[in-house]
């Protein structure tokens, strides 16, 4: 989709759309409406229930000097920026396969600030995104059509805010392509070779480790679970050098490119669902190309593990014992909890590489997190206050919320092992939490550490305001807004 700001209406706008308030339907006055067009447009919302409640819109043709307009009418609500970031998002949704190629949206009429603009366009732009590569024989009127959105009317300012915000809408871009790729196409080499090729010239420092270079460090827990695939693990890094000396964040991704459970396979129904196990990985990968390409002033590193679980003559076992590269050994009792064992190296080998002090990771790590939460927020699970609330600050923000779980003592006791330092899964009940305690005990002594476990979030069933089924983006507003709020300025 292409966005462009203008001073007026483009002179062959066929397709119209007005923001409009909650309750806000009388007070419309469009500059070139006569009193005939605004009497139809009002009679079109009432008819249509429409009162400018968020996310709604209301449809009507109008003449237009003898032309005929379609106008859409886009319920804003409160006015506040997410919703009109939810507006554009609904226009996109009504109007993406509906024959038509351009709109014009008029926001003259809105007392909008520029963040209100850019979010509008973002909305717009973000729900646009759709991957038809494998359809070959998609019926025509099941083709995008929308082209084109011209915004007008938009404050002194909206520029910086649109160049954030079309940051945002291209590294959600990334994520959704990555979490959509079938498994055949996406595996750890071709996740570093698409997501290095997206980032290329944006100033990124890239290092790609390989599993020799990984055997040399002592990966001993991400390679067990890369042992049974035929396809060799990554560990991509991607290190953004904005903000000067200090010391930099670190966000770490779960970047399972498929997980059949490995030997402790997993049932047939709904097995498809794992090729979106690198959600984390994916959000990680997104949310670097926002930083980058917004210039973020801010020293972050990105590390995406990215291995594939399979069953194989070479899997392994439930019951060996692996040597992660901390040197603390792991009795892998259940070889489908993999993505603690995939992180827990990630982790160490970005703290002796890198001196960071907090680190964030992201991983659809279990399905009790969903059990929990539904689909309605990411678990957060944290070392540090400070982290913890900075985060639940930034989803509030950014709409892609979190909820905080208990960590301590008597959970992490559940994971002692009889043969190693520890085993790989507690018992059924809180599998969520003795999860991220695994992690925990990866996270040397003074790091501020915090674990989302995103595995409700990463797809939808259904459209969500500014996407479409599938494929999220979830993580990238998130770790956008938390960077630029508290390691930005
Ligand atoms: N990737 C899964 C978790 C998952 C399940 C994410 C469903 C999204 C949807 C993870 O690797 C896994 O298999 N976890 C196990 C852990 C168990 C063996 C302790 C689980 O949740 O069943
Ligand atoms: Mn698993
Ligand atoms: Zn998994």
């Amino acid at each position: 989709m292409n966005v462009t700001f203008a001073a007026s209406r483009p002179a062959d706008t066929a397709v119209l759309a007005l923001p409009v308030a909650k309750d806000g339907v009388a007070a419309l006055a469009p500059a070139g409406f006569d009193e005939a067009a605004l009497a139809t447009l009002t009679a079109a919302a009432a008819g249509q229930r429409f009162t400018g409640a968020e996310g709604t819109v209301a449809e009507a043709y109008v003449s237009a000097n003898g032309v005929a307009q379609r106008v859409l009418l886009l319920g804003v609500g409160s006015g506040d920026d997410a919703n009109f970031e939810r507006a554009g998002g609904a226009l996109t949704a009504r109007l993406l396969t509906s024959g038509v190629k351009a709109v014009t949206v008029d926001l003259s009429g809105a007392t909008g600030e520029p963040q209100a603009a850019a979010r509008l366009a973002a909305g717009a732009a973000q729900r646009a995104w759709r991957y038809d590569v494998y359809r070959t024989k998609l019926a025509e009127e099941a083709r995008a059509t929308l082209e084109q959105i011209t915004v007008v009317g938009a404050p002194d300012g909206t520029d910086a805010a649109w160049q954030a915000r079309d940051a945002l809408t291209q590294g959600l871009a990334l994520t959704k392509t990555l979490v959509t790729l079938p498994p055949n196409i996406l595996y750890p080499e071709s996740f570093v070779e698409l997501v290095t090729k997206e980032v290329d010239g944006l100033g990124l420092e890239i290092t790609v480790l390989d599993e020799t270079a990984m055997r040399e460090l002592g990966m001993g827990a991400l390679l067990g679970v890369s042992q049974g695939s035929r396809r060799e693990a990554r560990i991509l890094a991607l290190h953004w050098k904005g903000g000067g000396d200090e010391a930099p964040v670190a966000l770490v991704g779960k970047g399972v490119t498929f997980d059949t459970g490995g030997i402790s396979i997993k049932p047939a129904a709904g097995m498809e669902d794992m090729k979106w196990d690198m959600g984390g990985a994916g959000a990680v990968a997104g949310a670097m190309r926002t930083l980058a390409l917004r210039k973020a002033k801010a020293n972050v590193i990105g590390v995406m593990g990215l291995v594939e679980n399979m069953p194989d003559g070479n899997a392994q076992r439930p019951g060996d014992v692996v040597t992660s590269m901390s040197g603390q050994t792991i009795e892998v009792i259940n070889t489908d909890a993999e993505g603690r064992l995939v992180l827990c190296d990630c982790i160490t080998w970005v703290q002796r590489e890198h001196k960071v002090k907090t680190i964030v990771d992201l991983a659809t790590l279990t399905g009790a997190m969903i059990i929990s939460l539904g689909n309605e927020h990411g678990g957060l699970f944290a070392n540090d206050e400070a982290l913890a609330q900075g985060l639940l600050a930034a989803g509030t923000a950014s709409g892609d919320t979190l909820w905080r779980f208990p960590m301590g003592k008597a959970y992490d006791k559940l994971i002692d092992s009889a043969i190693a330092d520890m085993k790989n899964v507690g018992p059924r009940g809180g599998g969520s939490i003795t999860a991220a305690q695994f992690i925990a005990r990866f996270v040397d002594e003074g790091v501020a550490w915090a674990h989302l476990d995103i595995a409700g979030m990463v797809w939808s069933e259904k459209d969500g305001p500014t996407w479409g089924k599938g494929a999220t983006g979830y993580g990238v507003r998130l770790l956008d807004r938390f960077i630029a709020d508290q390691h930005e300025g």
